[in-house]
């Protein structure tokens, strides 16, 4: 990126991950230009129901935080004439009719649709014609609608970057991309989401899901609507996206093989552990591009298993390749200001390749 260029951010969801992106910028914008080179200012937010606001001069962070979190919304800080935007599209259109000083860049982080990745796929589409780049944390769209988000980059000579859609900020998608050149990946296992994966561990505690779970969603964690967590969506998006993204796969999460977690009882996980294997809600991807399938469920995982060290709010992706074998990355613990980093990660990269 040019010396003095700098993102224009506009912040398609404003919720969990979104604040703690923006939480994580506020008190080391300064250090991250020193390092890395990368400013940053906040234009634009858009919500379902907390307002939406376009402000070219840039946001007041904290201002903007207090404003989403209270009863007011941020509609109050729209700084152009006329009504603010009534829902993401206007912003991205008045984004589109601005003369901005730097990259716009749209970072997309509304609540996932696992079955048809709407309406952040037409998010991104609106906002890549519109001149933005885009980062994303929401996997629906790679998931469901890769092609028409790869081809939509594509036409708008524009980068799409999405790390913190799988595994938050660990780099699943660019230790592939960067790090192992000429390798075919030809198959993926792992335990993908955070959330069945504690529910799970709790249990083999005795507790049952609902407390857990209850926790899970008070830390963020949880998906908007914890079914799609529970009954498998998030990882079978997940293991799409990867398909897509890893193997050239054409797959959607409506056609992963997938069981949740929800008929299992605190007596049926303890019992498995009795006899030396831990229940693991697994997610698997086999074939080659036009054959790839995938399944996400319930498995009996022995306790000599890698996938039975990955505790709590741990998950873990082995990549089976053709020249290097298996390579198996492990985070030690998810949360949101880890899915806010991937999100700062991706602006790096992305201030790095303009
Ligand atoms: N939480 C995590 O740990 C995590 C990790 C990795 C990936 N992700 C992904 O990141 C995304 C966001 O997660 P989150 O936890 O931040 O969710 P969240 O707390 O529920 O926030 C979602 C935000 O999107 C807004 N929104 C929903 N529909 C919208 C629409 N049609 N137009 C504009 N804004 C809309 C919501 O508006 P209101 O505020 O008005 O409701 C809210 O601000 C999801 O796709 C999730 O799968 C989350």
């Amino acid at each position: 990126m040019q010396a003095g260029g700098r993102l224009n951010l506009l912040l398609i969801g404003f919720g969990h991950v979104a604040r703690a992106f923006v939480r994580l910028l506020i008190p080391r914008r300064a250090d991250i230009e020193a390092a890395s080179g990368l400013a940053t200012r906040v234009v634009g937010i858009a919500t379902a129901r907390h307002g939406c606001a376009l402000v070219p001069d840039g946001i007041d962070d904290a201002r903007a935080i207090a404003l989403a979190e209270g009863y007011l919304g941020v509609s109050s800080i729209h700084a152009l004439a006329g009504d603010p935007p009534r829902d993401a599209f206007a912003l991205l259109d008045g984004a589109a009719r601005q003369a901005w000083q730097g990259p716009l860049v749209a970072i997309e982080t509304t609540t996932l649709d696992p079955r048809r990745g709407e309406p952040a796929t037409g998010h991104i589409v609106r906002a890549l014609a519109a001149g933005a780049h885009v980062v994303t944390a929401n996997k629906g769209p790679i998931a469901c609608a890769w092609d028409v988000v790869r081809q939509a980059a594509g036409r708008a000579d524009r980068h799409v970057l999405f790390e913190s859609t799988v595994m938050d900020g660990i780099p699943v998608f660019g230790l592939v991309r960067d790090t192992l050149p000429g390798v075919r990946v030809t198959a993926l296992r792992g335990i993908v989401n955070a959330t069945t994966n504690y529910v799970l561990g709790e249990m083999e505690e005795g507790r049952e899901l609902g407390a857990s779970l209850a926790e899970m969603q008070a830390r963020g964690i949880a998906e908007a609507d914890p079914l799609f967590d529970l009954e498998g969506w998030d990882a079978a998006a997940k293991a799409a996206a990867l398909a897509n993204v890893l193997m050239g796969a054409a797959i959607t999460p409506e056609s992963v093989r997938r069981c949740g977690i929800t008929h299992l009882t605190a007596a049926d996980v303890r019992g498995a552990l009795d006899s030396g294997w831990r229940l693991k809600l697994v997610m698997r991807v086999t074939g080659e591009a036009g054959r790839v399938s995938a399944s996400v469920g319930p498995e009996r995982v022995h306790a000599t298993d890698v996938l039975a060290q990955v505790h709590g709010t741990m998950c873990a992706l082995t990549i089976s390749t053709d020249l290097l074998g298996d390579v198996t990355i492990v985070q030690h613990g998810g949360s949101v200001a880890e899915t806010a980093y991937g999100v700062l990660a991706d602006l790096i990269t992305l201030s790095r390749r303009l």
